[in-house]
């Protein structure tokens, strides 16, 4: 018996590795995509801690392991990580997450990380203006405007359920020391949203619905994200096609703007760009897997 075998026996708890092991697959045989990488995301959740310093703790006591193991059981459901967790990131922030509001995702980071790029190099003489239209949990804005404390964030948002948790961010962020940013309740395909920033924008980025409709997703998707967060069609265009004309009204002359797309769909948007007429240097960014994620482009005239 190894001492934490001995400790084990005594507490009723378990060790972390023995617990981390049993989780790791049961959500394996759930079906899970990344099921040890969960199982301690979640463990670190229960103790506290962050993941990389697991390698700390030894033992659960037998309260953590209770709860642990009912969060492994939910996530056995394919209940999403960060539903159980509270939160997703998106560039430097947390951002608060759960039923009714869409999880950031990794490949998202991309976008953000284009919009810094682009706000370091242009240099603006004047605070940017920076737009992300259908912000869900406000990630995109609130990261950007974490990032540039100097720069005037709006953020639209139709459906009032993911526009409190929007607000919810916005105000933690804010209370964090954060810039506030400006939501807006309202649709990015209606021709009157956001007037008064008519000319104004630097840049614009969306991450919009674009799934085509009938797509099967898995069950974490499909069943805790919302629909209206996902799906926009037959062709998953139905938001992004009114939607440039929302951003070439916004964006000033050189302002520029990103919209992510289904990776089905690149070139159309390439195309919805290009025969607008009002945009030039469209430019199509794969992800890490090579695979078109976001499409680039500059406002002219
Ligand atoms: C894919 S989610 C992305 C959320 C956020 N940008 C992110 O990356 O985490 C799309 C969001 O757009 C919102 N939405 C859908 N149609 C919209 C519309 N016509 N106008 C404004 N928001 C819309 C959905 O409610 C959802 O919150």
């Amino acid at each position: 018996m190894t001492p934490t075998d001995r400790q084990e026996s005594r507490s009723g708890g378990q060790a972390l590795r023995t617990a981390l092991v049993e989780a790791a697959e049961s959500l394996r045989r759930a079906g899970v995509h990344s099921p040890r990488v969960d199982a301690e995301f979640l463990a670190a959740h229960v103790l506290g801690v962050e993941r990389l310093r697991l390698a700390l703790i030894s033992m659960m006591t037998p309260e953590q392991l209770g709860e642990y193991r009912k969060l492994v059981a939910r996530r056995a459901e394919r209940v999403p990580l960060q539903h159980l967790t509270g939160a997703a990131a998106m560039g430097e922030i947390d951002l608060a997450v759960g039923p009714g509001v869409f999880v950031p995702r990794p490949e998202t980071e991309l976008l953000f990380a284009w919009a810094l790029a682009h706000l370091e190099a242009a240099g603006h003489e004047h605070p940017p203006v920076v737009v992300d239209l259908c912000t869900g949990s406000g990630a995109l804005a609130l990261a950007i405007a974490h990032a540039r404390p100097d720069a005037e964030v709006h953020a639209v948002e139709l459906d009032s359920v993911a526009m409190g948790w929007a607000e919810r961010n916005a105000e933690t962020r804010a209370a964090d020391g954060d810039t506030p940013i400006t939501l807006h309740r309202g649709d990015v395909t209606d021709p009157g949203i956001l007037s008064a920033l008519n000319g104004r924008a630097d840049v614009v980025i969306s991450n919009p619905p674009y799934i085509p409709t009938g797509v099967v997703l898995d069950p974490e998707v499909a069943e805790h994200d919302p629909h209206l967060a996902l799906f926009a069609g037959a062709d998953g265009l139905d938001v992004i096609r009114p939607m440039i004309a929302t951003i070439a009204r916004l964006l000033r002359t050189d302002g520029v703007t990103a919209i992510e797309h289904d990776d089905s769909n690149g070139s159309q948007v390439v195309t919805l760009l290009t025969t607008h007429g009002g945009f030039t240097a469209v430019i199509e960014h794969p992800d890490l897997a090579g695979k078109p994620r976001f499409v680039a482009a500059r406002r002219i005239n």
